[in-house]
């Protein structure tokens, strides 16, 4: 009934796979739930159950979930008769997600699954799904029986719900009153892929598992941190979502202050998953409100040229695809440490990373003063597209004089470890089937974070984006920001 896995036990469960038609579950999930069976990491018993209006049959859901890893997986697919046997514990249900009464299929093919000996009626539930849609799946499920509180179940109850989780305060203390009428806290796995990635992971163990950093991780050497998450290509095909959605609430809300947070938090007590979220709670409670004025001196938003001709996009449309920030964090650690965070579609190059930049010495002996900021001491966090972390440090330039030059010491995790990287969606998943939440985002960082960000919503109301050209480092007014 129960598999170890890496001393974590799995139970035969069922995953029930709400927009199982969605570009999210072709290029992301499938491809993982696929890996997850190919490295042996599912329990001995489990079916998907794909959910979606589109008429498929349980044959034709088999043969898009092939088509998906194919296309988004290219090479996965070696052993045709593993997947044979994968595929075997496919399923579909065809319903209107808005129409309480058609769940009761739902949960005949539910309880089709379940026998004595394969406990299936253990149930991880997956929205993925457009978030206008997350409240009425819950209350239908509810309805259906299918939630967590009922009492007369059996076997656990999960459900992971995608990002953006609501669209601002008001709407995701709404969606967490009906999440919560139906789930308790505990079986509620609020899902952000970049808390999946190594890199990000290893944010904590870097800062936590060496001594010699923690100690300089302060206001006192630390003169400023530069967050970048750049994408080089636009919106694609999805106009609509990012009309209703922009920059700040896509990227920003979620991505952007996790990334904030794991750099800024404290030392939690110990790594269990409220321990950690609530050093990370604690800094979202920290950063300075970016209200009104506020935000006119610390927020410049732009829209990438040619958006409003992309389709699916009002013609005056008034939504960003670029946001730089200045954050402040009123703490002890941090006071007066500028925090600088861009984001952006369409910009000139693709990556994600953290710099965090160190104070100069007292003295510069071997430099005019302004020579500092050319050898400053950095710690480079590289997250995409390489994994990588550099050390900049300024050495002794061969010759007569003293003088420095930087140069760099580099861990990149491709060199260094030879083990196949998990995906995100694989490493979230089993951990939401094995109940760890260390990764997950609890219901009061989603209302800070959203806090948050509607105050520079609210201050940019109804103004126009700074223009930046396709391929640019954005808005000219973001460089004088930072
Ligand atoms: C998603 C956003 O959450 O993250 C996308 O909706 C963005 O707009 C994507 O492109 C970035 O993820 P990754 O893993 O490619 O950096």
């Amino acid at each position: 009934m129960m598999q170890q896995m890496n001393g974590r036990s799995l139970d035969n469960f069922t995953f029930v796979l709400f927009g199982a038609n969605s570009d999210l579950a072709a290029r992301k999930l499938f491809p993982s739930i696929y890996k997850l069976a190919l490295w042996g990491q599912l329990p001995e018993k489990y079916r998907v159950i794909g959910v979606a209006r589109s008429p498929f049959d349980h044959e034709t859901f088999r043969s898009f979930v092939r088509e998906s890893i194919t296309l988004n997986s290219p090479g996965t697919v070696t052993d045709e008769e593993h997947f044979a046997r994968f595929c075997d514990n496919l399923f579909y249900v065809s319903l209107d997600l808005m129409e309480a009464g058609e769940y009761s299929r739902l949960g005949d093919e539910i309880r089709r699954g379940i026998t004595e000996e394969s406990s299936c009626n253990n149930l991880l539930f997956y929205l993925s799904t457009p978030p206008s849609l997350a409240s009425h799946i819950i209350e239908n499920l509810e309805k259906a029986g299918l939630g967590g509180r009922n009492p007369a179940c059996e076997g656990w109850r999960k459900i992971v719900v995608e990002k953006p989780y609501g669209h601002d305060l008001e709407s995701a203390r709404e969606l967490n009153c009906i999440v919560g009428g139906a789930f308790r806290e505990e079986q509620i796995y609020r899902i952000d892929h970049y808390l999946g990635k190594e890199p990000v992971q290893n944010i904590l163990v870097f800062r936590f598992s060496n001594g010699i950093f923690e100690p300089l991780w302060n206001r006192h050497y630390i003169d400023n941190v530069r967050i970048t998450i750049a994408e080089d290509f636009g919106i694609r095909e999805r106009g609509a979502f990012y009309e209703e959605v922009g920059l700040l609430r896509d990227v920003v809300q979620n991505h952007g202050l996790q990334l904030l947070a794991s750099i800024a938090m404290e030392p939690p007590v110990d790594l269990s998953a409220d321990a950690v979220r609530d050093e990370k709670e604690k800094v979202f409670r920290s950063l300075r409100p970016l209200s009104g004025e506020a935000s006119r001196e610390n927020v410049v938003l732009g829209q990438y040229e040619g958006y409003r001709q992309e389709k699916n996009v009002a013609p005056d449309s008034l939504v960003e695809t670029f946001a730089s920030i200045r954050f402040h964090i009123d703490n002890w650690r941090w006071k007066d440490v500028p925090f600088f965070m861009s984001a952006g579609k369409n910009l000139d190059r693709r990556v994600t990373e953290i710099v965090i930049t160190f104070k100069c010495p007292p003295q510069n002996f071997f430099g005019p003063p302004e020579s500092c900021s050319y050898t400053a001491n950095q710690i480079a966090i590289r997250i995409q597209p390489e994994e990588t972390i550099a050390i900049r440090f300024g050495t002794k330039r061969p010759g007569e004089e003293l003088v420095t030059d930087p140069v760099f010491m580099k861990f990149d995790y491709n060199t260094s470890f030879e083990t196949e990287k998990m995906t995100p969606y694989q490493r979230l998943l089993l951990d939401a089937m094995a109940g760890d939440q260390l990764h997950f985002i609890r219901q009061d960082q989603v209302e800070s974070s959203w806090a948050f960000i509607d105050g520079i919503r609210d201050a940019f109301a109804g103004e126009v984006p700074e223009p930046y050209a396709v391929r640019s480092a954005g808005p000219e007014a973001a460089s004088r920001l930072v």
